[in-house]
């Protein structure tokens, strides 16, 4: 059957859904199509018998839903989605009967738990941050699959939740404990895990319960109790804290003081240090320049005496160096006589 979804969006500005905090939508619908179900974020008109037209009150909750029913476009699961518009999703009727109104004159046998699994194992592979669902958004059909509706709140979630409970609660205790058993048997390790979560569950909830009540014994005690760490109001106490805690200040700034002096003598002998191995060096230098200075002036006086040029600076240093070994041997001779 052919969906005209142009003829659709003309009709769907005869219908107004406007959303509350913790109620169902409300709707006023001049169009001709039929409402068949409603919920707090929109209400389902329908088409014809393959198509239904869910308009929202939040233009939001439509592309989040439209978003995870894409996911789920190459699966069973989700009703196939036929076009779209700011506020309303067109999409496959889903036929047969919810769980909920199912497991009220049936039993949930062990086939049916492995379906519930397997719908659990696919949320997870289309990336659904939250795989969890309650048992009226969920459909047994005639060949006996599941579909599941209402897929708006599995994705773009801050909170989600490591375990099904949503499903688990809808359940019932009984159904749930069922459910549970045929988990057990099918998936033990998965089992596991969500006895894991289910007992760490309980017990924040039993602190959260510890904490409120201690909560409330402190509120009522405290302000008596802290009379006890009050001073002011006893003159000599006052005066005793007050000496205390100025000696303390003083202390504390004598410590600061000490510290800035030891700092600035530290700095001042490290300048210290560098002038004086920096004069050190310039001394060293002199020295050397004043050496060299002679070498040069007594070379100077001998050339001037046996009337030859001023020799070169190694032609000068060799010739010292001779005239020393002249002066040695000299002077070991006279000493040798003696
Ligand atoms: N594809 C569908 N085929 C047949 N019926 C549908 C379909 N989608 C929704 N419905 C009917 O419309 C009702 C409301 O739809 P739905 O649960 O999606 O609305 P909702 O406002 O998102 O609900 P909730 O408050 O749980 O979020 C359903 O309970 C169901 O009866
Ligand atoms: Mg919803």
């Amino acid at each position: 059957m052919e969906i005209k979804c142009k003829e659709i969006a003309r009709e769907v500005k005869k219908i107004r859904v406007r959303k509350f905090e913790d109620k169902d939508v409300e709707v006023e619908n001049t169009s001709l199509l039929e409402m068949i179900g409603k919920g707090r974020q929109g209400a389902v008109f329908k088409i014809n018998e393959q198509a239904c037209m869910k308009v929202y009150g939040e233009v939001e909750d439509c592309a989040r839903e439209y978003y995870a029913l894409s996911l789920g476009k190459n699966t069973d699961l989700l009703p196939k989605v036929y076009c779209k518009g700011k506020n309303f999703i067109v999409m496959e009727m889903v036929y047969g009967v919810d769980l909920r109104e199912y497991l009220q004159s049936n039993p949930l046998t062990k086939e049916l738990s492995y379906k519930l699994i397997q719908m659990l194992i696919t949320f997870q592979k289309i990336g659904y941050e939250r795989i969890d669902h309650h048992k009226r958004q969920i459909y047994l059909q005639e060949d006996g699959s599941l579909k599941v509706i209402d897929v708006g709140r599995t994705v773009w979630r801050n909170r989600t939740y490591p375990y099904p409970r949503k499903l688990l609660q809808s359940l019932g205790t009984e159904y749930k404990a069922l459910f549970l058993e045929h988990v057990k048997e099918l998936a033990p390790e998965l089992y596991d895990e969500w006895q894991h979560y289910m007992h760490l569950e309980e017990i924040s909830r039993q602190v959260y319960q510890k904490l409120q009540e201690k909560q409330k014994i402190d509120f009522d005690t405290l302000r008596k109790q802290t009379e006890t760490l009050l001073t002011t109001s006893d003159s000599k106490l006052h005066y005793k804290k007050l000496l205390g805690l100025v000696r303390k200040v003083v202390k504390e700034e004598r410590v600061r003081e000490r510290m800035k002096l030891q700092k600035n003598s530290n700095e001042l002998k490290l300048k210290y240090d560098k002038k004086e191995q920096k004069m050190k060096k310039e001394r060293k230098e002199r020295k050397m320049k004043n050496h060299e200075k002679d070498l040069t002036e007594t070379r100077e006086d001998k050339s001037f005496e046996t009337n030859q040029k001023p020799k070169e600076k190694k032609e000068r240093v060799k010739i010292y160096i001779e005239d020393s070994v002249k002066e040695h041997s000299n002077y070991a001779r006279i000493y040798n006589k003696k």
